[in-house]
């Protein structure tokens, strides 16, 4: 334990100084400089991202009744968190060829880049992609990669992926999905995670898969933590032997599983416009993702669903440094967490680190 940044030892900011900060004007030059940053985002959902208009065109293209998938005012629509997981999966039903997804893949790339995004890492499911068909996987991610491979030659944007099973089709589908991503691991497609229901079972009835797609060399990540508490975040960490958890923020209910995260050097991929938009919490004051950086925790910020929770990533770095006070070297520990905790190869690690060196 000796020279790790436990959280107990780690002195949480006291309340005279966190109102002493809050105080302070801000900047807005300095606010400007911080939105343009160059930013890693390890937490991406594919379909997710797709911006509405898009969802939209294609429905057309192919006749899709999309009743209820919109508002009015042309966003996605949905009451609370379990609607928002079948509104995903109603927009989600246009996608039906890989050269959806290669469109889609350039209309997320654009937006990731123009916000200035160097390094992503993308949620994608084989239920989506082929019904979990090894044959039909195998087109749509050849049609992904393709697509990455022209925005990062177009705009600089390096994609990887992380195949996820969804939590809620059950521990059947979560195997398929599995294979999938076992017979297409290498230097793209570099994790298997899990998304979903998190109320839906448990990470334990995911062991099987989680081990298939350790043995075959991915890196591995969770869901947890979100809706669930802080067990949830326990149970994935210990039963599914995840270096990473995606949310996790519900760990700051038990300091001791904060110190494990800390001592194990568990990355948490955080997303708290996302957290705000479906009310985890009420509003960013109340996150508790300074809470979690100030033990010591290694956090980063991502957008999850960007379209859907009305976030991009120069939102979410504007609303941290107006909360919470951070300036430009939170946000440069962030990134480089961030390009740390990737799932990418070496090299590639290297090359992004190389893009995050400030001038
Ligand atoms: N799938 C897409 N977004 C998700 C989220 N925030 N939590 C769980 N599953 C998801
Ligand atoms: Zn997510």
């Amino acid at each position: 334990r000796r020279g790790k940044r436990i959280g107990a030892e780690f002195p949480v900011m006291d309340e005279e100084e966190r109102r002493d900060r809050l105080s302070r004007p801000m900047d807005e030059e300095q606010l400007d400089r911080i939105m343009r940053l160059p930013k890693v985002e390890l937490h991406l959902h594919h379909e997710g991202a797709a911006p509405p208009a898009f969802i939209k065109g294609l429905a057309k293209e192919k006749s899709v009744n999309l009743n209820g998938v919109f508002k009015p005012d042309g966003s996605y629509a949905f009451r609370d968190f379990v609607h928002f997981l079948s509104v995903y999966e109603a927009a989600t039903s246009v996608l039906k060829t890989p050269e959806d997804y290669a469109r889609l893949t350039k209309a997320v790339l654009e937006e990731s880049a123009a916000n200035d995004v160097i390094y992503s890492e993308t949620f994608l499911s084989p239920d989506f992609c082929g019904g979990s068909d090894v044959g039909a996987w195998r087109e749509y991610l050849h049609a992904i990669k393709d697509a990455a491979n022209e925005a990062e030659r177009d705009h600089g944007i390096i994609l990887r992926g992380i195949v996820t099973c969804i939590r809620h089709f059950g521990p059947e589908k979560a195997k398929a999905s599995a294979l999938c991503a076992a017979e297409t691991a290498g230097d793209w497609i570099v994790g298997f995670g899990i998304a979903g229901d998190e109320m839906k079972g448990k990470p334990k009835d995911f062991a099987y898969s989680f081990d298939m797609a350790r043995e075959a060399g991915l890196r591995l990540t969770a869901h947890a933590g979100e809706w669930g508490g802080a067990q949830s975040v326990r149970d994935a960490v210990d039963d599914l032997k995840v270096e990473r958890i995606g949310h996790g923020v519900h760990a700051i209910n038990d300091l001791a599983l904060v110190d494990k995260l800390v001592e194990n050097e568990i990355t948490l991929e955080v997303c708290p416009g996302s957290n705000v938009n479906l009310e985890v919490y009420p509003s960013l004051a109340d996150h508790p993702i300074e809470k979690l950086r100030q033990r010591g925790v290694k956090v980063t910020v991502s957008t999850d669903d960007p379209p859907f929770f009305h976030t991009t990533m120069r939102d979410e770095y504007i609303n941290l440094a107006r909360t919470f006070r951070w300036d430009e070297d939170v946000f440069a520990e962030l990134n480089d967490t961030a390009a740390r905790a990737a799932f990418c190869d070496e090299d590639t690690r290297t090359r992004v680190l190389k893009r995050l060196e400030r001038t």
